[in-house]
């Protein structure tokens, strides 16, 4: 399944903010590490052995929390919970203070945010390294597991074509950068108002460029589906967003993936979803539930993904 060598280690940097950070040679081999680690568990059991992370998280959440929390334990190492979900960061003390401290006392600090600005402070104030849990910008521990389910499903990500319908959000734009680093054509279909980044759409490209990836901008859900291997959708409206909900409900109706947008896309096509779903709204249940879905696997290679981040950044 996995082409690159787990033999020749590619240098990573020290954080996992966006996805951008890693080139595409890394980002192949991450995916070749997570393969061998759902394989082969008992080989990383002693991986983090000794070490303590922070998992920081402003926003709720079941499945980051939960496979960082697994994860983490199942490769020797320790969490702990700090819930910030009740006061954000930096209101107590500043970001970089907490940062400072939290570096005295742990390996790591993996952390959901409402700004990805937070991030980006706690990554340059401290050595240690700071893995981006979803933030408003980016979901990179998510496009990760999505692309390597993709690779089980499909054996091969160059060419593949993926369709994504719905919010040029977080989850849009990790997908995006890790699209281009892995050869993918992406066609994201938005409205108007909601396309994703200017300057992640420009930074993504410049990458695909390398890679023979395609990111494509559609208005129309119908025309970003044509022939594709897979469509994904996320929520209309992320955590932060919810004084916008009225409003999403009714400009996102005809981006709703059902049983008629996805008779366009390619015969044996699979459906993709971040989760959590809001039913009837994004996705129908008769596709949410159907024999294409494959969300399920995705939330379950969250947990592999991430261990091979982490064996990754400590390696
Ligand atoms: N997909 C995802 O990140 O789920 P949670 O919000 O439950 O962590
Ligand atoms: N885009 C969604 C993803 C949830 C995992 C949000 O940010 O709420």
């Amino acid at each position: 399944m996995a082409t690159t060598t787990l033999a020749a280690p590619v240098l990573a940097p020290n954080d996992l903010l966006t996805g951008a950070e890693w080139s595409p040679a890394h980002t192949r081999e991450l995916l070749a590490i997570t393969a061998d680690i759902k394989a082969n568990p008992a080989s990383y059991a002693d991986t983090l052995r000794g070490k303590f992370l922070a998992l920081i998280f402003e926003k709720p959440s079941l499945r980051t929390r939960v496979t960082f929390e697994v994860g983490i334990q199942s490769m020797g190492g320790h969490v702990v919970f700090l819930d910030h979900t009740q006061a954000r960061l930096g209101e107590r003390e500043s970001i970089a203070d907490v940062a400072r401290n939290l570096e005295r006392w742990v390996q790591g600090i993996v952390a959901r945010v409402y700004e990805q600005r937070v991030l980006d402070e706690m990554a340059a104030t401290t050595e240690i390294p700071v893995v981006n849990a979803l933030s408003d910008k980016f979901h990179p521990c998510q496009a990760l597991a999505d692309f390597f389910t993709l690779e089980e499903k499909f054996g091969n990500l160059k060419g593949l074509k993926l369709a994504y319908v719905g919010d040029g959000n977080n989850v849009c734009h990790s997908l995006m950068y890790l699209a281009a680093r892995l050869g993918v054509t992406l066609r994201i279909a938005t409205p108007e108002n909601y396309a994703p980044d200017a300057d992640v759409t420009a930074d993504s490209r410049r990458v695909a460029k390398e890679t023979k990836a395609k990111i494509e901008l559609f208005a129309d859900p119908r025309e970003a589906v044509e022939d594709v291997q897979a469509v994904y959708t996320d929520s209309w409206t992320s955590m932060g967003f919810e004084a916008e909900e009225k409003v999403r409900k009714e400009v996102f109706k005809p981006y709703q993936v059902n049983r008629k947008l996805m008779a366009l896309a390619g015969r044996d096509s699979v459906f993709m979803h971040c989760l959590p779903a809001h039913r009837g709204y994004e996705v129908t249940n008769e596709i949410l539930d159907g024999s294409r879905s494959v969300v399920l696997d995705q939330s379950e290679n969250r947990m592999y993904v991430q261990k091979a981040i982490l064996h990754t950044l400590y390696r």
